[in-house]
């Protein structure tokens, strides 16, 4: 029988020993991975620390899920299908990931262990650059010096000619026909046409440039992770045969800086996938890896799908009135009561 510490193991194995160890790889102050995020907002900060964030070493592990974002979603699924643990790509807080309330209160419940593992796991697979058709030559993992900007260039593979050759792909690769089909029969069943699904109303664009526009070398960035004009300005001086910029995981719309700083130096500007793809492009390899290292660990994924529906639009019928009765009689007319 596996244990947390066997699914610690493979993690670290996968990541080629990037996962902290003791409690001293975060305190310390260098360990490559341990990343501060902040923004500044009060107590709104958090430290990554990739590996086990919550759970018993000596656990019993039998079932483990890979998810993204761990939710209140994801702890109530892992509750009810018998997993154990819960490996997380993006970092875990208190409370934002468990539902509002503590971790230890909402996991200790249902058993599970959780692990989290994101900036440790980037870089360790040439998957992203691969879906989008281009090989790199040159990445940089925190470009002009700012931590997680992360810059590929890359030559495309030789199936890719064109931009219109890049978003085929990518829509055959992320099954978007059957996310389509998907939103098409939910509406049917909601009797609604306004259902907005993210992956379908997000799918790839060419924003500078045409369906055939050749494209051969590729300056592919993440604006979410602090890519700015300048740095585009700069890549091209370092890189004057690229000749798309591609953007996926983030993207910027129109009238943004750095679409008009493209077409100022003859680009072609395509948006790829969003970043609720990054579940088939990150979330995917890893359980196939831990599906590999732990054979005899049952891994599934968990998969988030978000939709849009304008307010009064939602629900039963029943729910609507209900609604409308608890925001009429409790919400908008109850007696503003005076802050003292
Ligand atoms: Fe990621
Ligand atoms: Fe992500």
């Amino acid at each position: 029988m596996k244990t947390v510490q066997d699914v610690l193991n493979a993690l670290d194995k996968i990541t080629g020993g990037r996962v902290i160890k003791s409690l001293n790889d975060i305190t310390r102050g260098d360990h490559p991975f341990v990343i501060q995020k902040s923004s500044n907002l009060p107590g709104k900060e958090i430290i990554e620390t990739p590996g086990l964030v919550y759970g018993n070493m000596n656990n019993k592990v039998k079932k483990i899920a890979v998810t993204m974002t761990m939710t209140e979603g994801s702890i109530e699924l892992a509750g009810v299908t018998g997993v154990d643990a819960i490996i997380a790509h993006h970092p875990i807080a208190e409370a934002a990931n468990s539902g509002g309330v503590k971790l230890k209160d909402y996991l200790d419940l249902y058993n599970i262990s959780v692990f989290e593992l994101h900036e440790a796991f980037h870089g360790l697979h040439p998957g992203i650059s691969y879906l989008h058709g281009h090989e790199v030559y040159r990445k940089d993992i925190s470009y002009g010096g700012v931590h997680g900007n992360i810059l590929f260039v890359g030559k495309t593979l030789p199936e890719v000619n064109t931009l219109g050759d890049i978003l085929t792909r990518l829509d055959t690769f992320m099954g978007l026909q059957e996310e389509d089909e998907l939103l098409f029969m939910e509406k049917e069943i909601r009797n609604n046409t306004s259902v907005i699904e993210t992956s379908v109303v997000t799918r790839g664009r060419i924003v500078c440039g045409e369906e055939n526009s050749s494209v051969n070398n590729i300056a592919h960035i993440f604006p979410h992770t602090g890519f700015t004009t300048d740095h585009l300005r700069q890549v091209i001086k370092e890189h004057p045969e690229v000749d798309t910029v591609l953007a996926s995981i983030s993207r910027v719309y129109d009238g943004h800086t750095l679409i008009e700083t493209a077409k100022e130096l003859g680009l072609n500007f395509v948006v790829g996938n969003c970043h609720v793809l990054e579940i088939l492009e990150n979330g995917l390899p890893l359980a196939y890896a831990l599906d590999m290292l732990l054979p005899d660990v049952e891994v599934v994924v968990f998969r988030e799908r978000v939709t849009s529906l304008p307010v009064r639009t939602m629900g039963t019928p029943q729910m609507k009135q209900y609604a409308e009765q608890m925001a009429t009689k409790y919400l908008v007319h109850k007696e503003v009561s005076k802050l003292s």
